[in-house]
Formats: structure tokens, sequence, C-alpha cells
């Protein structure tokens, strides 16, 4: 942790390891002296190598972030004097030479006036955000100067060029909301939430592998300028860089990223970084989750065999006894089809005796209809039934004519004898 104090300049922790750089000419709108140079080089050179700080944060105490140069101490009285102009001229590299290629992150909190040579830390930090009333301006065409330190260069190779050239070359003002649709600065919230959101921006930053962190804003910044073969090379030397560097954390990135995705199912990448990546190492409560999960996974996995064996024995043991009765059948048929001419004699003989039989039906079924196809069958039986009825009838009226008979022999012999009286 940084004790050392400074006239210019304010360091401040929070309990995370966030350092904050307060640029501390608030009466001055922050312009830069050579103090002020000098004291920020100073502070930055130490907190890069500073074991507590894990992430820098400038930004101004007052109204403005930076006036730019101060005229007056930084121009003015530095003429005629080439040996104090180029230390302070050396001094105000801590900017570009030291945050370039910081080994921490590093953000620009723009809280108000961003003037001149102002912009070059702002470009310069890895990330920027502004509040929405902070005033952006190129004045140095409206002074006499070009924006030079690099300025003109950095504008360049940051906004898109038709808003570089106009801005440069108007020195019209422009506020934060602009400055985040220009490429100008990461994006930008109201004053009274700045703070709030930077620390939220830079505390996503903090959970991170630092040495991946460190080496991706390196070759972000410094592939642009390689062509792609060095790029190439780069880049290979720098995962080698970040895996070297994790050594001495005990810790590799690129092994327990995937561990924990792939195995432990512990995190989506899409989503966070790894449990433990900007400690070096998963704390315990993670590690032991972590554990509890890999069992759990190899329990599932041993399960998932388990029942895929045995599924794959049961369609072995199907398939088997498919093809058995397959062969089975193909054997009966064989069998049959050896057998087939006496098969078809028999068939044949059992069909012609069935055709027999029902021919001998047939015809007597025929036999027994053909009275009925000649006469009516109901004319005819009633007709053989009626004879029978009328003889029947018949004999009963003769019986009854017999029987009536000695009655009227009675009758006649009563007559017979009345006559005689
Ligand atoms: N250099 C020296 N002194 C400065 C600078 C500066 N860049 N900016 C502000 N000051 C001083 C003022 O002289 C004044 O000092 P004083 O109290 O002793 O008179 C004090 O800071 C307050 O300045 P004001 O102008 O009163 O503050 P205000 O809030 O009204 O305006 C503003 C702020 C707009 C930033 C104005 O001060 C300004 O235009 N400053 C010039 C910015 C500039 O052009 N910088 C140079 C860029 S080019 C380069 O950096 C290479």
């Amino acid at each position: 942790m940084l004790t050392k104090t400074y006239q210019t300049v304010k360091v401040e922790y929070e309990k995370d390891g966030i350092a904050w750089v307060i640029f501390n000419r608030p009466e001055k709108r922050n312009a830069m002296s050579p103090t002020f140079h000098a004291e920020m080089w100073d502070a930055l050179v130490r907190l890069n190598v500073d074991r507590d700080t894990k992430l820098v944060i400038l930004t101004g105490a007052g109204k403005a972030f930076s006036a730019g140069q101060d005229l007056k101490e930084y121009f003015r009285e530095l003429d005629g004097k080439p040996f104090e102009r180029a230390m302070a001229s050396h001094h105000s590299h801590w900017r570009n030479e030291v945050l370039y290629l910081y080994n921490k992150p590093t953000i620009a909190m723009v809280n108000g006036y961003c003037v001149g040579g102002g912009f070059t830390q702002t470009i310069c930090c890895d990330f920027a955000i502004a509040a929405n009333e902070a005033i952006f301006c190129l004045s140095e065409v409206n002074w006499g100067i070009l924006p030079g330190g690099m300025v003109s260069k950095m504008v360049a190779d940051t906004l898109r060029p038709r808003d570089a050239m106009m801005y440069a070359c108007t020195g019209r003002p422009f506020d934060g909301k602009e400055a985040a649709r220009i490429g100008m600065v990461n994006f930008s919230v109201p004053l009274k939430s700045l703070k709030k959101e930077t620390l939220k921006f830079a505390r996503e930053l903090l959970a991170k592998n630092p040495n991946v962190l460190r080496g991706t804003k390196h070759a972000v910044r410094l592939t642009r300028f390689m062509d792609w073969q060095e790029a190439g090379d780069y880049l290979a030397a720098k995962g080698a860089e970040i895996k070297q560097r994790d050594l001495t954390r005990g810790h590799d990135a690129y092994q327990e990223g995937i561990r924990q995705f792939i195995d432990e199912k512990a995190y989506k990448p899409v989503y966070s970084p790894y449990h433990g990546a900007a400690e070096g190492k998963a704390p315990s409560k993670v590690r032991k989750r972590a554990a509890a999960q890999r069992v759990t996974m190899k329990r599932k996995t041993a399960k998932k065999t388990t029942a895929k064996k045995s599924t794959a024995k049961k369609v072995v043991r199907k398939k088997r006894a498919v093809a058995k009765s397959a062969t089975a059948r193909k054997t009966t048929a064989r069998k049959s089809a050896a057998k087939k001419p006496a098969a078809k004699k028999t068939a044949r003989k059992s069909t012609a005796k069935k055709r027999t039989v029902a021919k001998k039906a047939t015809a007597r079924k025929t036999t027994a209809r053909k009275p009925a196809a000649k006469k009516k069958p109901a004319a005819k039986k009633t007709a053989r039934k009626a004879p029978v009825r009328k003889t029947a009838a018949k004999k009963a009226t003769a019986r009854k004519t017999t029987a009536r008979k000695p009655a009227a022999k009675k009758t006649a012999r009563k007559t017979a004898a009345r006559k005689k009286k």
C-alpha cells in the first residue's frame, strides 16, 4: 500500500485493492504543473508494482478532471529553461509511457472538465467513464497551438476520423454523452452516480485473473500496430507469459477454468470468471463445493455408464433373440419346403374330398329344393297336407254320421211307431 503523501496528488484506497489517484489542484482545475507531473510519475510507478494495489482509478478533485497543461507553470515559466522543461516533459510521460502498458487495470473517471493535454491520460487509461455533465475540449486551436504531446495522434487513433478532425479543428466543447457516442469514453452516467458506477465496473474487472487481464489489455493495445505474423507471435508469447506468471500464484488459469466448467459444472464462462480467478486459488468454500460437485458428477457418470452398458447388453440380447427366431423360422421354412410335395398331395386330396362332400351336400340341397322350385312350395305343402286333413275330416264326419245314424234310426223307428198308432 502506498503511504507516501504528495502536494498535488492524493492516493486513497478502497478495501478491495482499488486505488484512487486524485489530481488534487481543484483551485487550478487540476491543470498539470511540473510538480504535479513529477508526483504523478512517482505515484504511478510505485502503484504499478504495489502488492496491495489491484486496480487504479484516476479522477479529479473538485469540478474538473484536468484542465490540461498548466499554461503558466508548464509553458510560460519553463521558457528559456531547457533542463527544467526536459525534466517536466519526461515526468509528463506518466500519462503515456507509464499508463499505456500498466500492469494493473486503469480507469479514467472523468468527473468534469477534460481539456487539451487531459485527453492523453483519458485515452491512455484502459477504460474511461464520464459524467454526462463532463465537458471535453481540444482547446489548443483556440489559443494558438496544435494538439501536441501526442494528443493529435491519440485522438486520431481513438475517435472516428471525422469527429477527431472536427473537434481538433474547431475546439468545440462536447459533453460526456457525446464523448461516449464518438468513442472517447466507454460510457457516461449522471454525475451523481459516477463514482458508484465506476466502482461497479472496477469490481467486475477485479473478479478476473489479473495475469490474464494484463495480457489481454496489452494485446489489445499493441496488436493494432502489428502485422498478422507479428501479432500471432506476440499473442503466443503473451499466452506463455500468462502461464509463467500464474505459476508464481500456484495456479494455472487455463487448466482451472476448463476444469471448473467441464468437470465440475461450477460456472459458465459466458456469465462469470471461474471461481478463484482473482485470488489465484479457489477459496475453501468454493473448493469444498467443487469437490462435492465432482463426487456427484462422478456418480452421475458412473450411473450413466452402467445404464448404457445394461442397455447395450439388452440390445445385444434382443438382437440375438431376433436372429435366433429368424434362423428358426428359416429352418422351419426350409424343412417345410423339403416336405412340400407330400403336403401338397395331402392338401390336394383333402381339397378334393372337401369338394366332393360339398358337391354332395349341394346336390342334396338342390334335390330337396327342386320340387319346391317347380311347384309353389307352400301350395304343395298345403296340397300335400290338405288331403290328409280332408280324409280325417271325412272320417270324422262319417263317424259322426254313423254315430248319428242310430239316432236317425231311433227317430225313424219312433216316427214309424207314431204312424202305427
Ligand atoms: N493552466 C493554468 N491555469 C489554469 C488552467 C490552465 N490550463 N485552467 C484553469 N486555470 C486556473 C485559472 O487561471 C484560474 O486561476 P486563478 O484562480 O489564479 O485565476 C483557476 O484555474 C480557475 O479557473 P477559472 O477559469 O476561473 O475556472 P472556470 O471554472 O471558470 O473555467 C475552464 C474552467 C473552462 C477550464 C477554464 O479555466 C479554462 O478555459 N482553462 C483553460 C484550459 C486550457 O485551455 N488548457 C490547456 C489545454 S492545451 C494543453 O494542455 C497542451
